[in-house]
């Protein structure tokens, strides 16, 4: 099978087709024909080995797929070949796995897709989803006014409309172009303001009637951080749940003293040790169902072939991409697969 190794850290050219042999399902375990692999701004950072976990070398990234059960291991019930599943390898053993034409996956860790959900959606559900679902359950935007940062993100443009979807009163969006906040402006944002212009705070105050939001859901770090606490309102709440320039943040005393002084709280964030199975297959079964009704909507940002990898790793670094991008490894997609 065709498939993309990592096989040293460094810039997106250090990912490399290769054929290596189609994995056998051991027991326990499937074989998935991938449909779609999830590329995550994750991959980049252990891309780079800059991040939390150091991936084994070589390794075949990728820690969500959607696929087609192609073979089964012994010992595999409930499971038919054909079937329609996601598989959320980041709540797997291996973690990664994803990047290739087939994966092999431990068997209950599939959930079956519903017709009403693509491949492509269902990719982009899982961390993406999962992370927004999350964070507006940990925060609960309802009633109050929200800003959401890097709103255009993958994570971002799920959490515009979960957070809309739970009640918040305002939802301002802070992206770095025009493009990008009339994106989040179709996904249910009342105000968009370009964080790269250095009065964006003065901007977004104003556009909020002289107040500042009661809650941030933010992950774009270093100066916007810094610049969404000085803008946060008294008793108000950032959650911070990544930190894409974390190198060039410094938290300091006056930070400190505002936040005692404006009874304000910063909270961490981070899906994955919220996780248990049950509640994983609950909260995708949630997310497949708002999608299939039509209340939450998946944006494919690109599709890649395997030999394309590298576009997409340069995209998401370079700020260019929306919404979610998808590696395709096969040419032709089962047409039991709805579109998008
Ligand atoms: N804590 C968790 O459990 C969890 C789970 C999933 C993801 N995350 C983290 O959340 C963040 C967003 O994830 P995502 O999947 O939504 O990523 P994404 O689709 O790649 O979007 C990230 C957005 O961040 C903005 N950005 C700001 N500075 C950037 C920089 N230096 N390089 C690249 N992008 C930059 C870009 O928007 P603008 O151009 O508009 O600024 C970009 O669209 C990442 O840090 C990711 O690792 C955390």
């Amino acid at each position: 099978m065709k498939a993309i190794q990592l096989t040293r850290f460094g810039e997106p050219e250090t990912l490399e087709l290769l054929d290596l042999p189609t994995p056998e399902p051991g027991v326990g375990e499937v074989l998935l024909r991938v449909g779609a692999s999830g590329i995550n701004f994750a991959d980049t950072l252990m891309r780079r080995d800059r991040y939390a976990i150091t991936p084994p070398l070589p390794s075949v990234l990728g820690n969500e797929v959607t696929g087609v059960v192609a073979a089964l291991g012994p010992g595999v019930d409930g499971i038919d070949v054909g079937m329609r599943v996601a598989a959320p390898l980041f709540a797997t053993p291996c973690g990664f796995g994803g990047y290739a034409e087939y994966a092999l996956v431990p068997a209950d860790c599939l959930i079956a897709l519903p017709d009403t959900v693509s491949f492509g959606e269902a990719a982009a559900l899982m961390v993406q989803g999962l992370t927004a679902l999350h964070l507006v359950r940990r925060v609960m935007p309802e009633g109050k006014v929200v800003l959401v940062n890097a709103a255009a993100g993958g994570v971002g443009s799920m959490l515009v409309q979960l957070a809309r979807r739970a009640g918040a009163h305002i939802i301002a969006a802070a992206a770095s172009s025009s493009e990008k906040l009339a994106f989040a402006h179709s996904l249910g944002a009342d105000i968009g303001v370009d964080y790269t212009q250095p009065n964006w705070i003065d901007t977004l105050t104003e556009a909020l009637g002289g107040k500042g939001p009661d809650i941030i859901y933010e992950s774009a770090g270093g100066a916007v951080t810094a610049a969404s606490l000085q803008v946060l309102a008294p008793l108000g709440q950032i959650v911070i749940y990544g930190a894409l320039n974390i190198q060039q943040f410094d938290f300091g005393v006056p930070e400190l003293l505002r936040l005692i002084f404006n009874n304000q709280s910063v909270t961490g964030f981070a899906f994955a040790p919220l996780l248990t199975p049950e509640s994983l297959k609950a909260d995708l079964g949630e997310l497949f169902d708002l999608v299939g009704c039509g209340e939450l909507k998946v944006t494919i940002g690109g599709r890649y072939r395997l030999d394309q990898v590298a576009e997409a790793h340069h995209l998401l670094e370079s700020r260019g991409s929306m919404g979610k991008l998808l590696l395709v490894p096969h040419a032709e997609t089962p047409a039991a697969d709805p579109a998008p």
